[in-house]
Protein backbone atom coordinates (compact mmCIF):
# COMPACT_ATOMS: atom_id res chain seq x y z
CA UNK A 1 0.00 0.00 0.00
CA UNK A 2 1.27 3.25 -0.62
CA UNK A 3 1.41 6.00 2.09
CA UNK A 4 0.98 9.48 0.42
CA UNK A 5 0.95 11.24 3.87
CA UNK A 6 3.37 9.55 6.17
CA UNK A 7 5.62 12.62 5.42
CA UNK A 8 4.27 15.55 5.75
CA UNK A 9 2.73 16.67 2.98
CA UNK A 10 3.94 20.06 1.25
CA UNK A 11 0.34 21.42 1.22
CA UNK A 12 -1.33 19.26 3.77
CA UNK A 13 -4.85 20.29 2.11
CA UNK A 14 -4.51 18.14 -0.81
CA UNK A 15 -5.42 15.15 1.93
CA UNK A 16 -8.93 16.47 1.23
CA UNK A 17 -9.66 18.52 -1.98
CA UNK A 18 -7.23 16.67 -4.13
CA UNK A 19 -8.32 15.16 -7.62
CA UNK A 20 -8.17 11.57 -6.58
CA UNK A 21 -5.44 8.66 -7.79
CA UNK A 22 -6.56 5.80 -9.97
CA UNK A 23 -6.85 3.83 -6.23
CA UNK A 24 -8.51 6.82 -4.92
CA UNK A 25 -11.19 7.09 -7.88
CA UNK A 26 -11.66 3.13 -7.13
CA UNK A 27 -12.02 3.33 -3.37
CA UNK A 28 -14.94 6.15 -4.35
CA UNK A 29 -17.13 4.53 -6.32
CA UNK A 30 -16.74 1.69 -3.82
CA UNK A 31 -18.08 3.86 -1.09
CA UNK A 32 -20.76 5.47 -2.91
CA UNK A 33 -24.42 4.77 -2.30
CA UNK A 34 -26.34 2.86 -5.28
CA UNK A 35 -29.55 3.25 -4.11
CA UNK A 36 -31.60 5.59 -1.73
CA UNK A 37 -31.59 3.14 1.47
CA UNK A 38 -27.90 3.52 1.39
CA UNK A 39 -28.10 7.22 0.95
CA UNK A 40 -27.97 8.70 4.50
CA UNK A 41 -29.62 12.14 5.48
CA UNK A 42 -30.82 14.93 3.53
CA UNK A 43 -33.95 13.23 4.19
CA UNK A 44 -36.40 16.34 2.56
CA UNK A 45 -34.57 16.50 -0.09
CA UNK A 46 -34.68 12.38 -0.69
CA UNK A 47 -38.39 12.28 0.22
CA UNK A 48 -39.10 14.85 -2.59
CA UNK A 49 -37.01 12.76 -4.92
CA UNK A 50 -38.45 9.84 -4.09
CA UNK A 51 -42.35 10.94 -4.87
CA UNK A 52 -40.69 12.92 -8.35
CA UNK A 53 -39.72 9.70 -9.37
CA UNK A 54 -42.40 7.60 -8.52
CA UNK A 55 -45.47 10.51 -9.99
CA UNK A 56 -43.05 10.35 -13.51
CA UNK A 57 -43.11 6.50 -13.50
CA UNK A 58 -47.08 6.64 -12.99
CA UNK A 59 -47.56 8.95 -15.85
CA UNK A 60 -44.72 7.46 -18.01
CA UNK A 61 -42.94 10.55 -18.33
CA UNK A 62 -39.21 10.87 -17.84
CA UNK A 63 -38.46 12.62 -14.62
CA UNK A 64 -38.58 16.36 -14.42
CA UNK A 65 -35.15 18.62 -14.91
CA UNK A 66 -33.29 18.82 -11.69
CA UNK A 67 -31.17 21.21 -10.03
CA UNK A 68 -29.07 20.05 -7.26
CA UNK A 69 -27.07 22.69 -5.57
CA UNK A 70 -25.52 22.64 -2.22
CA UNK A 71 -21.03 22.82 -1.27
CA UNK A 72 -18.99 20.23 -2.90
CA UNK A 73 -18.94 16.63 -1.55
CA UNK A 74 -21.92 16.50 -0.03
CA UNK A 75 -23.85 14.03 -2.30
CA UNK A 76 -25.11 16.15 -5.70
CA UNK A 77 -22.99 13.25 -8.41
CA UNK A 78 -24.52 10.53 -5.71
CA UNK A 79 -27.64 11.43 -5.98
CA UNK A 80 -27.85 11.78 -10.12
CA UNK A 81 -26.45 8.11 -10.32
CA UNK A 82 -28.94 6.95 -7.76
CA UNK A 83 -31.63 8.87 -9.79
CA UNK A 84 -30.95 7.01 -12.57
CA UNK A 85 -30.79 3.48 -11.19
CA UNK A 86 -34.08 4.38 -9.45
CA UNK A 87 -35.54 5.37 -13.02
CA UNK A 88 -34.03 2.42 -14.48
CA UNK A 89 -32.55 4.37 -17.21
CA UNK A 90 -29.12 5.19 -17.87
CA UNK A 91 -26.90 8.02 -17.30
CA UNK A 92 -24.80 10.14 -19.45
CA UNK A 93 -22.44 12.56 -17.28
CA UNK A 94 -20.51 15.65 -18.38
CA UNK A 95 -19.84 19.03 -17.16
CA UNK A 96 -20.19 22.87 -17.51
CA UNK A 97 -16.68 23.57 -18.95
CA UNK A 98 -16.39 20.51 -21.09
CA UNK A 99 -19.09 21.53 -23.32
CA UNK A 100 -17.20 23.98 -25.47
CA UNK A 101 -19.03 24.87 -28.61
CA UNK A 102 -23.00 24.11 -29.36
CA UNK A 103 -22.14 21.50 -31.46
CA UNK A 104 -20.65 19.75 -28.46
CA UNK A 105 -23.91 19.31 -26.61
CA UNK A 106 -25.95 19.43 -29.58
CA UNK A 107 -24.46 15.78 -30.35
CA UNK A 108 -25.01 14.62 -27.06
CA UNK A 109 -28.57 15.63 -26.48
CA UNK A 110 -29.01 14.03 -30.16
CA UNK A 111 -27.38 10.92 -29.07
CA UNK A 112 -29.45 10.54 -26.28
CA UNK A 113 -32.57 8.00 -26.07
CA UNK A 114 -35.64 8.47 -24.33
CA UNK A 115 -35.97 8.71 -20.27
CA UNK A 116 -32.16 9.11 -20.27
CA UNK A 117 -30.94 11.23 -17.88
CA UNK A 118 -27.56 13.77 -19.02
CA UNK A 119 -26.18 15.05 -15.83
CA UNK A 120 -24.18 18.01 -16.13
CA UNK A 121 -21.84 19.03 -12.93
CA UNK A 122 -20.41 22.37 -12.51
CA UNK A 123 -23.79 23.64 -14.21
CA UNK A 124 -23.26 27.31 -13.47
CA UNK A 125 -19.89 27.37 -16.13
CA UNK A 126 -21.83 26.90 -18.90
CA UNK A 127 -20.65 28.69 -21.92
CA UNK A 128 -23.21 30.83 -22.86
CA UNK A 129 -23.93 29.37 -26.96
CA UNK A 130 -24.18 26.12 -24.96
CA UNK A 131 -26.95 27.03 -22.63
CA UNK A 132 -28.94 28.92 -25.25
CA UNK A 133 -29.38 25.29 -27.00
CA UNK A 134 -30.49 23.70 -23.66
CA UNK A 135 -33.06 25.86 -23.33
CA UNK A 136 -34.92 24.32 -26.42
CA UNK A 137 -34.13 21.39 -25.84
CA UNK A 138 -35.13 20.69 -22.27
CA UNK A 139 -38.51 22.74 -23.04
CA UNK A 140 -39.14 21.48 -26.18
CA UNK A 141 -37.43 18.83 -27.13
CA UNK A 142 -35.64 20.64 -30.01
CA UNK A 143 -32.32 22.22 -30.73
CA UNK A 144 -32.45 24.76 -33.35
CA UNK A 145 -28.28 24.39 -34.91
CA UNK A 146 -27.01 27.22 -37.60
CA UNK A 147 -25.82 25.42 -40.53
CA UNK A 148 -23.61 27.06 -43.38
CA UNK A 149 -21.95 30.49 -43.05
CA UNK A 150 -22.82 33.96 -44.47
CA UNK A 151 -25.95 34.90 -46.79
CA UNK A 152 -26.61 31.12 -47.01
CA UNK A 153 -26.19 30.14 -43.34
CA UNK A 154 -29.99 28.95 -42.25
CA UNK A 155 -31.09 27.13 -39.02
CA UNK A 156 -31.90 23.88 -38.82
CA UNK A 157 -34.60 22.14 -36.07
CA UNK A 158 -33.25 18.76 -34.81
CA UNK A 159 -35.53 17.08 -32.53
CA UNK A 160 -34.15 15.34 -29.22
CA UNK A 161 -35.33 12.57 -27.24
CA UNK A 162 -37.61 13.31 -24.09
CA UNK A 163 -34.69 13.28 -21.29
CA UNK A 164 -34.06 14.38 -18.18
CA UNK A 165 -31.65 17.12 -17.40
CA UNK A 166 -29.88 16.48 -13.75
CA UNK A 167 -27.86 20.14 -12.86
CA UNK A 168 -25.61 20.02 -10.35
CA UNK A 169 -23.71 23.18 -8.74
CA UNK A 170 -21.95 24.80 -6.08
CA UNK A 171 -23.35 28.27 -6.72
CA UNK A 172 -27.10 28.11 -7.77
CA UNK A 173 -26.78 31.99 -8.03
CA UNK A 174 -24.49 32.32 -10.82
CA UNK A 175 -26.88 30.28 -12.80
CA UNK A 176 -29.06 32.59 -15.76
CA UNK A 177 -32.46 32.74 -14.82
CA UNK A 178 -33.55 31.70 -18.10
CA UNK A 179 -31.94 28.26 -17.45
CA UNK A 180 -32.96 27.70 -14.00
CA UNK A 181 -36.44 28.16 -14.38
CA UNK A 182 -36.58 25.85 -16.80
CA UNK A 183 -35.94 22.85 -14.10
CA UNK A 184 -38.94 21.46 -12.23
CA UNK A 185 -37.05 20.74 -9.37
CA UNK A 186 -34.68 22.56 -7.93
CA UNK A 187 -32.95 20.36 -4.20
CA UNK A 188 -30.68 22.30 -2.07
CA UNK A 189 -28.49 19.71 -0.16
CA UNK A 190 -27.15 20.57 3.58
CA UNK A 191 -23.99 19.94 5.01
CA UNK A 192 -24.31 16.69 7.47
CA UNK A 193 -25.01 16.24 11.12
CA UNK A 194 -22.17 14.76 13.29
CA UNK A 195 -24.51 12.02 13.73
CA UNK A 196 -25.51 11.23 9.90
CA UNK A 197 -21.38 11.43 9.43
CA UNK A 198 -20.60 8.91 11.81
CA UNK A 199 -23.27 6.95 10.40
CA UNK A 200 -21.17 7.29 7.28
CA UNK A 201 -17.88 6.87 8.48
CA UNK A 202 -18.87 3.30 10.18
CA UNK A 203 -20.95 2.43 6.64
CA UNK A 204 -17.50 3.12 4.90
CA UNK A 205 -15.36 1.26 7.67
CA UNK A 206 -17.14 -1.61 6.97
CA UNK A 207 -16.84 -1.55 3.00
CA UNK A 208 -13.20 -0.89 3.58
CA UNK A 209 -13.39 -3.86 6.30
CA UNK A 210 -11.12 -1.27 8.83
CA UNK A 211 -12.37 -1.73 12.06
CA UNK A 212 -13.30 1.57 13.36
CA UNK A 213 -13.77 2.11 17.25
CA UNK A 214 -17.27 4.18 18.14
CA UNK A 215 -14.87 6.92 19.98
CA UNK A 216 -12.87 7.23 17.62
CA UNK A 217 -15.76 7.66 14.61
CA UNK A 218 -17.18 10.49 16.99
CA UNK A 219 -14.04 12.02 16.81
CA UNK A 220 -13.43 11.49 13.01
CA UNK A 221 -16.87 13.17 12.63
CA UNK A 222 -16.18 16.19 14.17
CA UNK A 223 -13.36 16.73 12.23
CA UNK A 224 -15.05 16.32 8.79
CA UNK A 225 -16.59 19.42 8.27
CA UNK A 226 -20.03 18.10 8.13
CA UNK A 227 -18.89 16.49 4.12
CA UNK A 228 -19.71 12.99 3.44
CA UNK A 229 -16.35 13.21 1.01
CA UNK A 230 -14.19 14.59 3.20
CA UNK A 231 -14.95 12.05 6.17
CA UNK A 232 -14.55 9.18 3.39
CA UNK A 233 -11.22 10.49 2.46
CA UNK A 234 -9.91 10.97 6.29
CA UNK A 235 -11.10 7.41 7.02
CA UNK A 236 -8.82 6.13 3.91
CA UNK A 237 -5.80 8.31 5.86
CA UNK A 238 -6.67 7.17 9.24
CA UNK A 239 -6.63 3.18 7.35
CA UNK A 240 -3.08 3.88 6.39
CA UNK A 241 -1.89 5.64 10.14
CA UNK A 242 -3.32 2.75 11.19
CA UNK A 243 -2.24 -0.33 9.76
CA UNK A 244 1.40 1.25 9.27
CA UNK A 245 1.86 2.84 12.72
CA UNK A 246 -0.72 1.28 15.26
CA UNK A 247 -2.23 -2.02 15.47
CA UNK A 248 -4.79 -1.71 12.72
CA UNK A 249 -7.77 -0.37 14.51
CA UNK A 250 -8.86 3.50 14.36
CA UNK A 251 -9.00 3.99 17.70
CA UNK A 252 -10.03 7.54 19.20
CA UNK A 253 -6.28 7.90 20.12
CA UNK A 254 -4.80 6.51 16.24
CA UNK A 255 -7.63 9.60 14.92
CA UNK A 256 -5.98 12.25 17.69
CA UNK A 257 -2.34 11.24 16.24
CA UNK A 258 -2.94 11.04 13.24
CA UNK A 259 -5.41 14.02 12.50
CA UNK A 260 -2.60 15.99 13.93
CA UNK A 261 0.15 14.77 11.72
CA UNK A 262 -2.51 15.56 8.60
CA UNK A 263 -3.05 19.44 10.38
CA UNK A 264 -6.63 19.21 10.91
CA UNK A 265 -7.33 20.67 13.86
CA UNK A 266 -10.42 19.63 16.34
CA UNK A 267 -12.94 21.59 14.14
CA UNK A 268 -11.67 20.16 11.18
CA UNK A 269 -9.89 22.93 9.89
CA UNK A 270 -6.83 21.88 7.45
CA UNK A 271 -3.95 23.57 6.45
CA UNK A 272 -5.24 26.04 3.97
CA UNK A 273 -8.11 26.90 6.05
CA UNK A 274 -5.93 27.76 9.27
CA UNK A 275 -3.80 29.35 7.23
CA UNK A 276 -6.33 31.77 5.56
CA UNK A 277 -8.16 32.55 9.31
CA UNK A 278 -4.37 33.07 10.43
CA UNK A 279 -4.29 35.58 8.01
CA UNK A 280 -7.63 36.78 8.61
CA UNK A 281 -6.89 37.21 12.46
CA UNK A 282 -3.32 38.09 12.52
CA UNK A 283 -1.89 39.61 9.28
CA UNK A 284 -5.32 41.99 8.82
CA UNK A 285 -6.10 42.08 12.63
CA UNK A 286 -9.56 40.50 11.88
CA UNK A 287 -10.52 42.28 9.27
CA UNK A 288 -12.43 43.81 7.25
CA UNK A 289 -10.42 42.77 4.47
CA UNK A 290 -11.30 42.08 0.61
CA UNK A 291 -11.34 38.50 -0.93
CA UNK A 292 -7.97 39.42 -3.45
CA UNK A 293 -6.09 40.32 -0.84
CA UNK A 294 -6.65 37.50 1.47
CA UNK A 295 -6.78 35.25 -1.16
CA UNK A 296 -3.24 36.69 -2.36
CA UNK A 297 -2.12 36.62 0.91
CA UNK A 298 -1.97 32.96 1.17
CA UNK A 299 -1.24 32.06 -2.28
CA UNK A 300 -4.48 30.29 -3.40
CA UNK A 301 -6.94 31.60 -6.08
CA UNK A 302 -9.89 33.63 -5.21
CA UNK A 303 -12.21 30.83 -6.48
CA UNK A 304 -10.84 28.40 -4.32
CA UNK A 305 -11.04 30.64 -1.09
CA UNK A 306 -14.59 31.24 -2.57
CA UNK A 307 -15.93 27.81 -2.69
CA UNK A 308 -13.53 25.39 -0.45
CA UNK A 309 -12.92 27.50 2.32
CA UNK A 310 -14.95 30.47 3.09
CA UNK A 311 -18.48 28.18 3.06
CA UNK A 312 -17.27 26.41 6.24
CA UNK A 313 -15.81 28.92 8.36
CA UNK A 314 -19.26 30.74 7.45
CA UNK A 315 -21.04 27.87 8.36
CA UNK A 316 -18.85 27.05 11.86
CA UNK A 317 -19.48 31.04 12.72
CA UNK A 318 -15.94 31.82 12.37
CA UNK A 319 -15.80 34.03 9.44
CA UNK A 320 -18.48 36.27 7.94
CA UNK A 321 -18.93 38.21 5.33
CA UNK A 322 -19.94 42.09 5.39
CA UNK A 323 -20.00 45.15 2.35
CA UNK A 324 -16.94 45.98 3.43
CA UNK A 325 -14.88 42.76 3.34
CA UNK A 326 -14.47 39.70 5.02
CA UNK A 327 -14.18 39.26 9.00
CA UNK A 328 -13.13 37.22 12.01
CA UNK A 329 -15.38 36.55 14.04
CA UNK A 330 -14.63 36.29 18.14
CA UNK A 331 -14.69 32.70 17.85
CA UNK A 332 -12.01 32.83 15.51
CA UNK A 333 -9.99 34.39 17.31
CA UNK A 334 -10.98 31.94 20.19
CA UNK A 335 -10.37 29.16 18.15
CA UNK A 336 -6.77 30.25 16.88
CA UNK A 337 -5.92 30.44 20.92
CA UNK A 338 -5.31 34.45 19.80
CA UNK A 339 -6.26 36.64 22.68
CA UNK A 340 -9.87 38.81 21.78
CA UNK A 341 -9.09 41.61 19.62
CA UNK A 342 -8.86 45.04 20.96
CA UNK A 343 -8.61 44.47 24.20
CA UNK A 344 -6.99 48.18 25.08
CA UNK A 345 -5.36 50.96 23.13
CA UNK A 346 -7.97 50.91 20.14
CA UNK A 347 -11.32 51.57 21.50
CA UNK A 348 -12.51 52.89 18.10
CA UNK A 349 -11.37 49.15 16.31
CA UNK A 350 -14.89 48.18 15.87
CA UNK A 351 -15.94 51.50 14.33
CA UNK A 352 -15.26 52.03 10.12
CA UNK A 353 -11.99 53.59 9.62
CA UNK A 354 -11.81 56.30 6.69
CA UNK A 355 -8.93 54.24 5.15
CA UNK A 356 -11.48 51.19 5.12
N1 LIG B 1 -25.71 10.89 1.79
C1 LIG B 1 -24.60 10.15 1.63
N2 LIG B 1 -24.48 8.96 2.25
C2 LIG B 1 -23.35 8.24 2.12
N3 LIG B 1 -22.27 8.64 1.40
C3 LIG B 1 -22.34 9.82 0.77
C4 LIG B 1 -23.50 10.63 0.84
N4 LIG B 1 -23.29 11.73 0.11
C5 LIG B 1 -22.06 11.63 -0.40
N5 LIG B 1 -21.47 10.48 -0.01
C6 LIG B 1 -20.11 10.06 -0.31
O1 LIG B 1 -19.35 11.23 -0.55
C7 LIG B 1 -18.70 11.19 -1.82
C8 LIG B 1 -18.88 12.53 -2.48
O2 LIG B 1 -20.20 12.68 -2.93
P1 LIG B 1 -20.53 13.34 -4.34
O3 LIG B 1 -21.87 12.87 -4.73
O4 LIG B 1 -19.43 13.07 -5.32
O5 LIG B 1 -20.57 14.88 -3.95
P2 LIG B 1 -20.80 16.18 -4.87
O6 LIG B 1 -21.15 15.69 -6.25
O7 LIG B 1 -21.91 16.92 -4.21
O8 LIG B 1 -19.52 16.95 -4.83
C9 LIG B 1 -19.35 10.03 -2.57
O9 LIG B 1 -18.37 9.28 -3.23
C10 LIG B 1 -20.01 9.19 -1.51
O10 LIG B 1 -19.19 8.10 -1.20
MG1 LIG C 1 -19.94 15.92 -7.90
Amino acid sequence: MVIHTQHQPEKPTEVLNSSTSAEGEKLDSLLRPQEFRDFVGQKAVVENLLVFCQAAVERGDPLDHTLLYGPPGLGKTTLAMILSAQMKTALRQTSGPALEKPGDIASILTNLQEGDILFIDEIHRLRRPVEEILYTAMEDWAIDLIVGKGPSARTMRLSVPRFTLIGATTKASMLASPLRDRFGHIEKLRYYDAEEIQQILTRSAGILEVPLTQSGAELLAASSRRTPRIANRLLRRMRDFATVLHSGEITRSVVEDSLQKLHIDTLGLDYADQQYLRALCEQFAGGPVGLSTLAAAIGEDESTVEDMIEPYLIREGLLQKTARGRMATPSAFTHLGLPPLHTAGTPQADQPSLLD
